[in-house]
């Protein structure tokens, strides 16, 4: 114990004699709360990303009451707060546009109300990064609550996969080879309780981060969100930040090099969604540690992916992996890849995975006879990509990572629904589909449009994938060969904005190259007749994201969040 009560940040608030602090008393007093209840004791704020809309946090309200029940066993005094829920499903047009709001929100009520540590509950997507990159630039103790998986889909017998069985279902059903009644059986075997997207998707991929950061108690990153062990682990998170608060653990003391190259051998070993990257990047940025693409690729070519999950693999979901030794047995395996004396909320990484077992070899493989070679990742560049592109080589086909073919362009995401399907669009299998207006300034809002479906002609010949290219990202729960998160964007003028139906381009997943195989004086001829086409917007949030808005290759924060002396702590 380093702190004393009158180190506590909330002593300021409750603890002096003041008429101020007689005022917030009182005010405390009127929430029912007696004075020995509360004097001396850490306050830990729980900030709740629950919403009667946020369909995979559905059990937060509960989750939260075990938490405080931790919080409540160690001495500290819970209040629940909530913040932005950001569901994922829902939310238009993305909720990367979000991600940044949330993060500021948390920063902004922790840095505004009497809190002396934070229990963080997300799990949807954008929430577990928006929440810790928050709570990295407040500086205070802070502890992560992933929701956890939701079961299994179910139909017919067969296990369905979040998102990765929609669009495979989708699609045949538009080549016809399933009955509209088939489809609308399996919409309500898809989503079976709460929690998150249960593949390998952004959910699980940034819980898997985030306990190997070093952000969450022991194996919490894999625990279904239904299953009793969820509660326990909320209780016992609850408990553990009033212990962080007294030794004035706080987040950015847990991070450093280590911990986040961990996150990020983590992610490439769990073949985990493209959408981490920008979001590590942001939450390194945010600490002051060096991360970028190179770092990225670097580690994803010595990692080994050996999480067998859709959509990587063919059946398996989070509930088997959390069965077959978890989040646990999942670093247990990686370890030799690991800094295992990087700090956590509990001691270090090693003291976290020692001893812990796998159970299913073919769901958690072994280093030695792993899913897939190397991460599931790759980053590439070339003339089309100048700031870098992303892959999830692991998920595409192997036959189409070295292909050159013509462009087939679409102006943005309405052209795209408007031509796709034409049966006179000129595209065949060896087409490469071009998608712009995407980005974080396109979107605006970088959304999740990468995987752009495959034109219905050519599903009818039996085409299930191609080349596909944008300035967008893709969901987690996605697959094929798509190429996302080219910077710089279309909407600022990068070479994305230039390509013209029929260009050929060329794409080198082994030798790391997208290419646009236009000669340079046709390029610079374009150039100079690009001229931009979204207008900015004029108000609100989406005006302030699109004036500081960083791009894909760094993370896509504020550049006034990303950066700047810490505000301080209002006096009055
Ligand atoms: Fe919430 Fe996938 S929609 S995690
Ligand atoms: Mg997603």
């Amino acid at each position: 114990m380093t702190k004393k009560p009158e180190d506590l940040r909330s002593h300021r608030w409750f603890g002096v004699e003041t008429m101020r602090s007689a005022n917030h008393r009182s005010r405390l007093m009127q929430l029912g709360f007696g004075q020995p209840e509360f004097r001396g004791k850490p306050v830990i704020g729980i900030i709740n990303t629950w919403s009667d809309l946020m369909h995979c946090h559905g059990h937060f309200r509960e989750r939260a009451q075990d938490v405080k029940r931790g919080v409540w066993q160690a001495g500290g005094v819970p209040m629940e707060i909530p913040a932005m829920a950001l569901p994922e499903v829902f939310q238009k047009p993305s909720t990367m546009l979000y991600r940044n709001f949330l993060a500021m929100e948390t920063e902004e009520i922790a840095r505004s109300l009497p809190l002396d540590g934070l229990v963080l509950m997300g799990g949807c997507d954008k929430t577990g990064p928006a929440l810790i990159m928050g709570a990295i630039s407040m500086g205070i103790p802070a502890i992560y609550v992933p929701a956890g998986p939701m079961l299994r889909g179910n139909w017919r017998g067969k296990k369905l996969g979040s998102g990765s069985d929609v669009w495979k279902y989708y699609s045949e059903l538009r080549a016809g080879t399933i009955k509209q009644s088939d489809w609308n059986e399996m919409e309500a075997g898809l989503s079976r309780s709460a929690g998150t997207c249960m593949t390998a998707g952004t959910a699980s991929t940034m819980a898997i981060a985030a306990e190997a950061l070093g952000l969450t108690l022991p194996g919490a990153a894999s625990i279904p969100a239904v299953d009793s062990a969820h509660p326990r682990m909320a209780a016992a998170a609850g408990s553990r930040i009033v212990g962080m608060v007294w030794e004035d653990l706080t987040v950015t003391k847990l991070l450093d090099q280590r911990s986040l190259d961990n996150a990020v051998a983590a992610t490439m070993a769990f073949g985990g969604s493209t959408n981490a990257i920008p979001h590590l990047i942001a939450i390194a940025r945010r600490a002051g540690i060096a991360m970028d693409l190179e770092r990225f690729d670097a580690i994803s070519a010595r990692v080994p992916l050996i999480a067998n999950l859709r959509p990587n693999g063919d059946t398996h979901l989070m509930e088997d992996f959390f069965y077959a030794g978890g989040s646990r047995g999942f670093l247990a395996t990686l370890a030799p890849h690991l800094a295992l004396d990087a700090v956590t909320v509990n001691g270090t990484l090693g003291a976290q995975i020692e001893g812990a077992e796998v159970y299913d070899r073919d769901v958690i493989r072994g280093l030695d006879h792993p899913f897939y070679p190397e991460g599931g990742v790759a980053i590439l560049r070339g003339s089309l990509a100048p700031d870098g592109a992303v892959i999830k080589h692991s998920a595409a086909s192997p036959e189409k990572l070295r292909h050159t073919g013509p462009a087939v362009v679409f102006e943005d995401y309405n052209d795209l629904d408007a031509r796709l399907d034409d049966p006179n669009l000129n595209v065949t299998a060896d087409s490469v589909l071009v998608l712009r207006q995407a980005g974080p300034q396109g979107g605006p809002g970088f959304p999740e449009w990468g995987m752009m479906p495959i034109p219905k002609k050519l599903l009818a010949q039996g085409v299930r994938d191609m080349v596909r290219v944008s300035d967008a990202r893709m969901s987690g729960t996605s697959y094929g060969t798509c190429v996302l998160h080219v910077a710089p964007e279309a909407a600022l003028g990068g070479p994305l904005a230039l390509v013209r139906d029929g260009d050929m381009i060329s794409l080198d997943v082994p030798g790391r190259r997208i290419d646009l195989l236009v000669d340079e004086a046709e390029l610079a001829a374009r150039r100079a007749a690009w001229t931009p086409r979204v207008a900015p917007q004029q108000r609100g949030w989406t005006a302030l994201y699109q004036r500081s808005v960083g791009q894909a290759d760094t993370g896509c924060d504020l550049d006034f969040l990303e950066r700047g002396e810490a505000t301080p702590e209002p006096e009055i």
